[in-house]
């Protein structure tokens, strides 16, 4: 007999009630919705809730960066990489707004691996979250980067996991260079790695969370 199927896709309706019953979100990540329209991901509220150190790779707009900021804890600090100057200037006017203390957010103004490989003592870590969301075909080179700036127990979090449908091959690649090839051989290689306990979450576009256990 066939396995039955017991997923349920989640709908509009499902969305409204948490929203009705959710904490309202800052007024400022409201407003970069409106300005950029990126994915609400309240969920990496959750994941930076508490920690201390953060480094992110791939700024845009602010919008995740802001969302970490507001949940981690207090003292908390995030170093966050992008070479777009234009988009970070736009960030920090939001951070400013959302009355982030000066200091508390470095943006270095680079590419990731550049950066990564100057040893800039301010990407020198340790980290205790590290949210990967820039260059798709580069994730795996930014994690191994990452990987010994990383505390017992920190979090791994890659963005567009799924990358809508491409990576599962459930839609069609967008060309030979859209990064579903190194994405799926990512996504595979953390899910595997047996320094992590991770999981594929089928949340948004996707999101890879893995906890590194250490040594
Ligand atoms: C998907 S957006 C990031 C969105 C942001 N994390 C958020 O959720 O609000 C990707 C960003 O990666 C940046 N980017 C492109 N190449 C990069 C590189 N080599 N290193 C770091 N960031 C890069 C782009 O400029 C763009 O702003």
């Amino acid at each position: 007999m066939a396995k039955s199927d017991r997923s349920y896709e989640i709908g509009r309706h499902d969305r409204d009630w948490i929203e009705s019953v959710a904490e309202p979100i800052h007024p400022v990540l409201a407003e970069i919705e409106d300005a950029a329209l990126p994915e609400r991901i309240p969920i990496l509220a959750l994941l930076a809730s508490g920690r201390r150190r953060i480094c992110e790779v791939g700024t845009a707009y602010g919008y995740s960066t802001l969302c970490m900021a507001l949940a981690q804890s207090h003292g908390g600090s995030i170093v966050t990489i992008d070479p777009d100057r234009e988009r970070t200037d736009i960030a920090r006017g939001f951070w400013r707004k959302a009355g982030i203390a000066v200091g508390r957010i470095t943006v270095v103004n680079a590419k990731a691996l550049g950066a990564f490989a100057s040893n800039d003592p301010v990407l020198a870590g340790p980290f205790d979250l590290v949210f990967i969301d820039a260059l798709k075909h580069e994730y795996r080179a930014y994690f191994d980067a990452l990987l010994p700036r990383l505390v017992a127990g920190a979090l791994v979090v890659a963005d567009n996991a799924l990358w809508s449908g491409r990576v599962s091959g459930a839609s069609p690649v967008r060309g030979d260079d859209d990064g579903t090839e190194e994405l799926r051989r990512f996504d595979a290689f953390v899910l595997r790695d047996a320094r992590f306990q991770a999981a594929l979450l089928p949340v948004g576009d996707g999101m890879l969370v893995a906890a590194y256990r250490g040594g």
